[in-house]
């Protein structure tokens, strides 16, 4: 028999808050939503609704003024990814990108290329598996650009190296060219075409290096909104949405 908490756990899960109904299927931004709210221009089944946190489940008639809010069926989410946080829709030991969402369905959402707990920032979240796919599969060399702290002095030897290829512990092939910018003597942003496990910790430990703080910054044509503090995140415009891909 399914326990109290299980039963809790699927309930918030299902629920929503109403402001964030409104910013995510609508032009409105969060705080525009509010205005709207206190403002008495919204209805749910018929009633006005004042509190910005009034949950509701998906189900319900919601109108602002007096026109039906349609929810939008796919989702395209970019978040920024605090430290601490896993990448995976379920962990039994550690909170997960997922649990920052305030969304419904939530298990209908697939994260868009891994990072690990350590790593902080750009992650893209959708419903749309085809996307996904798109940005993920190895044939499309969608490019991601990392800001990298090292332990040690980056050499231009690793330069030439990452430019290269490099062999990576326990694989038969160099990996792809990828680019090592300096920005200092221990930081760097390097951009890289494929996805593999721990891909950056790995190209710098073959170099003789050390990573002490990664963060992503940038998948295909999309930066992370430097607007998004830590742990929060906003659905991506259209034009983002098709606009990621590499030429
Ligand atoms: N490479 C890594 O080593 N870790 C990440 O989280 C992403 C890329």
């Amino acid at each position: 028999m399914m326990g109290i908490a299980a039963l809790h756990a699927i309930l918030r899960e299902l629920l929503m808050r109403l402001d964030k109904f409104l910013s995510n299927n609508t032009p409105y931004s969060r705080s525009q939503a509010h205005r709207l709210i206190h403002a008495g221009e919204v209805t749910v089944n018929g009633e006005i609704i004042k509190k910005t946190d009034h949950k509701i489940n998906g189900t319900e008639q919601v109108l602002l003024n007096k026109q039906q809010i349609l929810t939008q069926s796919v989702r395209y989410l970019m978040l920024n990814k605090p430290v601490g946080y896993v990448s995976a829709n379920h962990d039994s030991e550690n909170p997960t990108v997922i649990d920052l969402l305030d969304e419904i369905n939530k298990s209908s959402l697939q994260i868009v290329g891994r990072l690990d707990k350590d790593t902080t920032r750009l992650v893209l979240i959708t419903d749309d598996g085809e996307w996904n796919h798109k940005i993920t599969a190895p044939a499309s060399k969608c490019k991601k650009t990392y800001f990298v702290t090292l332990a040690d002095p980056i050499s231009q030897e690793t330069v030439a190296l990452f430019n290269q290829g490099v062999l990576l512990d326990g694989e038969k092939k160099l990996t792809a060219p990828a680019e090592l910018e300096l920005v200092n003597s221990y930081q760097a942003r390097l951009t890289i075409s494929e996805g593999k496990y721990h891909q950056v910790k790995r190209m710098f430990a073959a170099a003789g290096n050390k990573v002490i703080a990664l963060h992503r910054e940038k998948i295909g044509n999309l930066l992370l909104d430097s607007t998004l503090a830590s742990g929060q995140y906003r659905s991506l415009t259209h034009q983002e949405v098709q606009g990621i891909f590499n030429d």
